[in-house]
């Protein structure tokens, strides 16, 4: 762990830079739903600690549906009660103040256009939503009974998956384009709780980079990342850093 002053400066840093920047995106993943009770994929206490990532895996569903489901209904039950924290709520405050002109998430728990952010790409889809493997309508997750497994599409009784990208499928078309597009303008990057482990998503950082962005990255850990294309790290959980980047941005936007 660094020193307090360390921190401190590289926080001023972070701060000057995204101040200072035209165009800020964000690049969010797991880490930043962490304290709403959802747990992260990788590292201790992980999901896939617990379960195999098979479960999520396209073709493997597809053969054993209700076996993909029984660990896909806990995931949903967790994410339906899942309410925004401070870090969502900092992200939705710094889009307010015109320092955040996009979020790219990697998450699929809505959780950042439930705390107010607007222009939010959904790299990954969204559980929140099914869809109809048959019919391709989509209903939202409350609406349906997960009481017998696997649930089936009310209207066509085709197979009804949640509305998330799984391992073997490819990022939504528009996600991706503008995803690519934001990494390309943007002046910075903020790579916020995120393993930077899963491809496409974790190139987004280094095509930035390319671009001439500043990537500064917010995680309690190092990561892949850190030493390859972060330039500021700042160390600690999303939901401890961002109220305090939040506060002097704020000081920046009233001074
Ligand atoms: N604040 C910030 N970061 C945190 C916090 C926290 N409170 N708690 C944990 N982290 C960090 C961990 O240190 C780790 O680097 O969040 C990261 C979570 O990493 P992963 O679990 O790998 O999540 P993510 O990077 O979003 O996974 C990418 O993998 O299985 C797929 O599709 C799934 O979108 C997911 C993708």
């Amino acid at each position: 762990m660094e020193g307090i002053n360390k921190q401190v400066e590289k926080r001023r840093e972070a701060v000057k830079r995204i101040s200072s920047a035209k165009k800020i995106t964000a690049l969010t993943g797991a880490g930043i739903s962490v304290a709403c009770g959802i747990m992260p994929f990788r590292g201790r206490g992980g999901l896939w600690e617990k379960h195999d990532p098979i479960v999520a895996d396209i073709n493997y569903f597809l053969e054993h549906p209700a076996k993909s489901w029984a660990v896909l209904k806990e995931i949903q039950e967790v994410v339906e009660k899942a309410l925004p924290n401070v870090a969502h709520f900092s992200l939705a405050r710094m889009e307010d103040m015109g320092f955040l002109s996009s979020i790219i998430t990697q998450n699929v728990d809505g959780l950042h256009q439930e705390a107010g952010n607007k222009v939010v790409i959904e790299f990954h889809g969204n559980t929140r939503r099914m869809i109809c493997l048959e019919c391709k309508a989509l209903y939202p997750s409350v609406e349906i009974s997960l009481d017998s497994l696997p649930p089936f599409c009310p209207v066509c009784r085709g197979l009804l998956k949640p509305d998330a990208v799984f391992f073997g499928e490819s990022i939504p078309t528009a996600a991706l384009l503008q995803a690519h597009v934001d990494a390309q303008q943007c002046e910075v990057m903020l790579v916020i709780g995120t393993s930077g482990l899963v491809e496409p998503a974790a190139g987004l950082p280094f095509l930035a980079q390319k671009n001439g962005a500043c990537i500064i990255e917010i995680n309690p850990e190092e990561t892949v990342l850190t030493d390859s294309v972060t330039d500021i790290f700042l160390e600690g959980k999303a939901e401890e850093i961002l109220p305090l980047l939040v506060d002097e941005l704020s000081a920046i936007n009233e001074g």
